[in-house]
Formats: C-alpha cells, structure tokens, sequence
C-alpha cells in the first residue's frame, strides 16, 4: 500500500477551521490524482458536520479542479426524497453539486424514496459498475465519515455491527430512536478505502471520542471503532470542542 502525504489527523481551532484544513488537503490530492490521469471515486457522509465542508468547497475551490474526474457516491441515505432537508444528497447538492461544475452523471446518489430493499441492491450495482474493485470490494479512493452521539457511523448503528461482517456492499438499517430506514455501505466495503477520514467537530462528541480514542480506551463495539482498514489509511480531524477530552 502507498502511504500518501496528503492527509494528517489533526486538532484544529474550530469546526470551521477543521473543515477548511480537509477541504484543502482534499483538493490538493485530487489535483494529484487527477495529474496521474485517474478518475477518483469518493463517498461522502451526511449529517450535520460536512455541511461546513461543502460550503467550503463550493465557495472556495469551484474552478480549482476538472471535477469531470471525480465521481461522487453516498455512505448512507436516509430513506426520504432528495427534496427532504433530511437528504443527504439533497444536502450536498444544494451546498455543492449545484454550485460547481461537475457532470450530473458523476453523481451517483442513493435513491432515497425508491423502496430501500431494491435501492440497495440497485446502488450496489451501481457502485460496482463504477468504482474498482480489489478483494472482492470496492475501493473507494476517499470515504468521508463522520460519528453520531451514540458511536454509529455511516448508518450502521450500536448493536448492528453484523453489517461489518456481511458480503453484501449496501445494506437497509433502522435508526434505533426514530425507525427511519436507511440504506448504508457495509463495514467491509468502507474497510476496503484507500482513504478514510473522519470530521468530527463540537463538545456533543467529546465524551465519546475519549472512549475511542483516549487513554481510557474502552474495547467497545461502538461502530466508529470497527473502522480500521486493511489496505487503507485512517485520519481523524477534529476541532478542540471534540478533542477536549483527549
Ligand atoms: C447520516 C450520516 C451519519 C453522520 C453522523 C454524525 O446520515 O446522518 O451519514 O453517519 O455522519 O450521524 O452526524 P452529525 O454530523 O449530524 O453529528
């Protein structure tokens, strides 16, 4: 595995200081891939923590790139139409899709309003036509994650984490508090990234990332704490809210 440069765990200022150091460490790897003449499969979270890094992007780096080389995949999807305020691709193309240019064909949303069990196997199938494949997964250049209160991940919840184990690429989840179905990639398929970075910003996240990532090490099976790539690198960027307890 090549180790890359172009990321670095750190603990920035704040959220909107964390969000501006990723979105710059991102553009300046796609700039190199995309110098290698490659195209670049991402998958992005939702939720409310990227938001800051979209705008970012949009507002700052619109014509930094040929966005015609990168291809843009979903982690996981509420089960609500993209004019939901819920959706996260809804979301990401309000921020940045529609503001900058990229090929709509490039954007390969989960279908929120479909019925979960076909989406799932339809987006699976969609992931597969696109992105490489290596030891019977995917591999997603640049998986964006973030980590809810509880310790989930992606839309793989505590006491879900069969979905770490299973072959299948996409998977229907419940949220455990609302049964809001969602559609997810599998732990398998975001171990297999080349890259894996977690944004984890604000004081609501401190307690737990001291559990996953202090000295008070719990072995817990919280979902965020099964990410750990074979073939891959892990990065986390934090702003000092989150990190306070480290
Ligand atoms: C989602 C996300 C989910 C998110 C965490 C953190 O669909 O909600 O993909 O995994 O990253 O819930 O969400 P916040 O950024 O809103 O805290």
């Amino acid at each position: 595995m090549l180790m890359n440069t172009f990321f670095k765990t750190q603990i920035l200022a704040d959220a909107h200081e964390t969000a501006c150091q990723l979105a710059k460490e991102l553009i300046h790897y796609f700039k190199d891939q995309i110098s290698q003449r490659k195209n670049i499969y991402i998958a992005l979270s939702g939720g409310t923590t990227p938001q800051i890094l979209f705008s970012i992007i949009s507002s700052e780096y619109s014509g930094a790139i040929d966005w015609s080389r990168l291809h843009f995949f979903w982690v996981d999807e509420r089960c609500v139409p993209p004019s939901s305020d819920e959706s996260n691709f809804g979301i990401a193309d309000r921020l940045l899709f529609s503001r900058i240019d990229i090929p709509r064909e490039n954007l390969h949303p989960i279908h929120g309003d479909n019925d979960p069990v076909k989406e799932a196997d339809r987006y699976a199938g969609e992931i597969l036509a696109h992105v490489p494949v290596n030891d019977r997964y995917p591999v997603f250049d640049v998986i964006l994650l973030g980590m809810g209160n509880d310790g989930h991940t992606a839309s793989i919840f505590p006491g879900q984490n069969d979905l770490f184990n299973t072959s299948s690429i996409c998977a229907v989840s419940l949220h455990p508090l609302t049964g809001q179905k969602r559609i997810t990639l599998t732990g398998n398929v975001i171990n297999n990234a080349s890259n894996v970075m977690f944004l984890i910003t604000g004081n609501s996240k401190a307690q737990l990332l001291k559990s996953i990532l202090g000295n008070s090490f719990e072995s817990g099976n919280y979902p965020a704490q099964q990410i750990n790539q074979s073939n891959g690198q892990l990065f986390w960027y934090l702003d000092k809210e989150a990190a306070a307890l480290l």
